[in-house]
């Protein structure tokens, strides 16, 4: 079910082929200084205040959700933000097949599926194979920014890490830092949670340099 009728998705929706392989970003977008990556990027919310906020960086949101991508890919159109590209696919199944190894010079995950259900756990993205790819497509001393409302599953992501241990965990500060604002990332859901009071919980993990 489409979000509005009438969305245009052209030229910010970015799809790739299958069979293509690992994408060429300069192509994307021509000359990319600074490649950012968004998974979960919802109706681009974060992605549009990023945008904005540093028109010399290069952003990608990808979104499962086949109406919640469209809509922001119409949406950063009507922005006319060209320093955007919004991905229709599961996250981790596009990086591994399609992000070349150390490509990306930030990766932003907002408020994550919780699957709070014990027998659900196995479907957070927040584990060994997604740590794995962040690993892989993280430059040098690049950050891995997280915010979630979830307590348990924040456990669970210090946990796995810690298991993990590649990463230099770190407190969180905002990368709209210098935007201002009162929101940590301003997504749809961190204003949503926000009304209801609830505490946030966040942190970098940072790839050593
Ligand atoms: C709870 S919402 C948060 C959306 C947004 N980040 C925010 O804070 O408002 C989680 C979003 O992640 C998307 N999502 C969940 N798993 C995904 C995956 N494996 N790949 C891409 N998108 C995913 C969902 O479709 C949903 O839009």
């Amino acid at each position: 079910m489409a979000l509005k009728a009438n969305l245009i998705t052209e030229p910010n929706l970015l799809v790739v082929d299958d069979a293509a392989g690992i994408v060429n970003l300069e192509e994307i977008f021509g000359c990319p200084t600074a490649v950012e990556l968004e998974i979960g990027s919802g109706k681009g919310a974060f992605l549009l205040q990023m945008a904005k906020a540093f028109p010399e960086r290069q952003f990608i949101g990808i979104e499962w959700a086949n109406a919640y991508a469209e809509y922001a890919a119409d949406r950063f159109r009507r922005h006319g933000h060209a320093n955007v590209r919004i991905v229709n696919a599961e996250a981790l199944w596009w990086i591994r097949i399609h992000l070349a190894d150390a490509s990306i010079h930030a990766l932003h995950v907002y408020f994550p599926d919780p699957w709070p259900k014990s027998r659900h756990h196995k479907r957070r993205l927040i584990q060994k194979p997604f740590l794995q790819q962040a690993m892989r497509i993280l430059r040098p001393d690049a950050p891995l920014y997280i915010v979630t409302d979830h307590a348990e599953y924040f456990e669970h992501m210090r946990d796995a890490l810690t298991d993990f241990g590649q990463f230099k965990l770190e407190p969180f500060t905002s990368p709209l830092h210098l935007v201002g604002g009162n929101f940590l990332v301003g997504t749809n859901f961190e204003k949503k949670y926000a009304a209801e009071k609830r505490p946030f919980y966040s942190l970098i993990a940072r790839k050593p340099a």
